[in-house]
């Protein structure tokens, strides 16, 4: 399906947040990662800058910079302004203020596009979208899916998590998706039920408190590993 840079909005975070959202450890340091729905993240590119391995995905990696960013630049002031309104909502623990979440979304959109060019040359940031990717089964160790499954429950479908869960199975040996809560701060109506139907392709999930919470209540992650010995034996 292609994307149109208007229903999207390219909000990006920095390696602070990703080490934070996925609790990543020492050992996930030379992980083969994969980035999925990066957006204009800056993961990728401090990640990388640090000797790490991985490629991110986006449909909007068919955009040029400048184009994901006059989008960012049109939409980031309506979305401080939601947040300054709705301060009570949100935990402060680490962007401080609304204008310190400005001042992290607009130095991880800076580092993101310092990087961007020379990141698709060497095939960092590749064009693909859940729930079909165009990477062989184990490609990657582990992959990460920051603000895009769960929290977009309104707009993507239980089907369309299911198949999305599997399709990052298949390519990653451990998968890990942040938030579990949607757009309004509720858990995910998906949740549990993607939850079970994981559990009966052969895929077992945990939920895992993690260190970091913008959304109240939002500080869980899922972590999905296909278990060979039991996939295609529960009907
Ligand atoms: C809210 S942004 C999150 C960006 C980044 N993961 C972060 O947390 O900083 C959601 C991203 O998901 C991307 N996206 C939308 N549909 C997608 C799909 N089907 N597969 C992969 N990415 C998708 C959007 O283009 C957007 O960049």
């Amino acid at each position: 399906m292609p994307v149109l840079l208007k229903q999207i909005i390219p909000l990006g975070r920095t390696l602070r947040e990703y080490e934070l959202m996925f609790a990543l450890t020492e050992a996930d340091r030379t992980k083969k990662i994969l980035g999925c729905g990066d957006g204009p993240a800056s993961f990728n590119a401090e990640w990388t800058a640090r000797g790490g391995s991985v490629i991110s995905i986006d449909p909007i990696y068919e955009f040029s910079g400048a184009q994901i960013k006059e989008r960012f630049d049109a939409v980031i002031n309506d979305i401080i302004a939601d947040v300054e309104a709705t301060q009570d909502r949100w935990v402060w623990e680490f962007q401080q203020t609304p204008q310190g979440l400005r001042q992290n979304r607009v130095a991880a959109m800076d580092r993101f596009l310092a990087d961007y060019e020379a990141g698709k040359r060497a095939g960092r940031y590749q064009v693909a979208e859940l729930p079909t990717l165009p990477f062989q089964d184990g490609a990657f160790d582990l992959a990460l899916c920051s603000h895009l499954l769960l929290l977009y429950s309104h707009l993507l479908s239980l089907d369309f998590h299911v198949q999305a869960v599997q399709e990052l199975c298949r390519v990653a040996q451990e998968v890990r998706v942040f938030p579990l809560l949607d757009l309004v701060g509720n858990k995910s109506e998906h949740l549990d039920p993607l939850r079970i139907a994981l559990e009966q392709e052969g895929i077992e999930t945990v939920i895992e408190q993690v260190p970091y919470e913008f959304q109240q209540g939002g500080n869980q992650m899922l972590r999905a590993v296909r278990n060979y010995e039991t996939a295609g034996q529960i009907t």
